[in-house]
């Protein structure tokens, strides 16, 4: 619908000459801004002595996290497409069992140590963030995802979810569907994951834009 609608909009200005040149900037700057999502009850009590952008190993452990590796990666940038340099980038999940590192998790004892849970980094000056992290999974009530929350340096936060492009459950759930409202926010949520061999043996990677008015 919001294609189609800009679509109607340009084919105005085509025709309407000199006097609408001024709008031509804000169509430019079209760029569908990652949709906010609730944070959710499981954002760290308190945060892991580890905090860096590998959760998938814990520093001082020979231990590899349990599940899937998924390297998540793109850019922080504003609508027109600029980098958002100084942004800061925070992840939380849950373990490979479903578990999160929290003490509203019940079996929270049954936690998959090796894994971080949680990760942040600051962006560097093309605004690109990356996490070496796990596939989501499912735990009761929810469909596999991947919280965010991102902090930009003019003070500026989005908090949001991302998800498994395709998953069947992702459409009956409740906070997923909340958040797409057009075609384009789909796209800023959806994780297209892809076979990542170069990388690692066995894991995916995946591009995620994170956009901020
Ligand atoms: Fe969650």
């Amino acid at each position: 619908m919001m294609q189609h609608s800009m679509f109607s909009r340009r084919s105005l200005l085509a025709g309407a000459g000199v006097a609408l040149m001024p709008l031509l900037p804000v169509l430019a700057a079209g760029l569908v801004p990652t949709p906010e999502q609730t944070e959710g009850p499981f954002y760290p009590a308190g945060f892991p002595a580890d905090i860096d952008n590998d959760l998938v190993r814990v520093r001082g452990q020979a231990a590899q996290a349990m599940g899937q590796v998924l390297h998540l990666q793109g850019r922080v940038i504003g609508l027109g497409g600029g980098a958002r340099s100084g942004a800061m980038v925070e992840i939380w999940q849950c373990d490979g069992r479903g578990i999160y590192d929290h003490p509203r998790q019940a079996g929270r004892d049954r936690r998959d140590a090796a894994f971080q849970g949680y990760g942040r980094m600051l962006v560097d000056s093309e605004g690109r963030y990356s996490f070496r992290t796990l596939k989501p999974v499912a735990y009761p009530g929810r469909t596999p995802h991947i919280h965010l929350k991102v902090a930009t340096a003019d003070g500026r936060m989005l908090t949001s979810q991302f998800y498994v492009a395709g998953d069947p459950q992702n459409e009956r759930d409740g906070v997923f569907r909340r958040a797409i409202r057009s075609p384009g926010q789909r796209e800023r949520i959806e994780m297209k994951l892809e076979a990542a061999p170069g990388l690692e043996p066995g894991a995916l990677a995946t591009t995620m834009d994170i956009v901020i008015a």
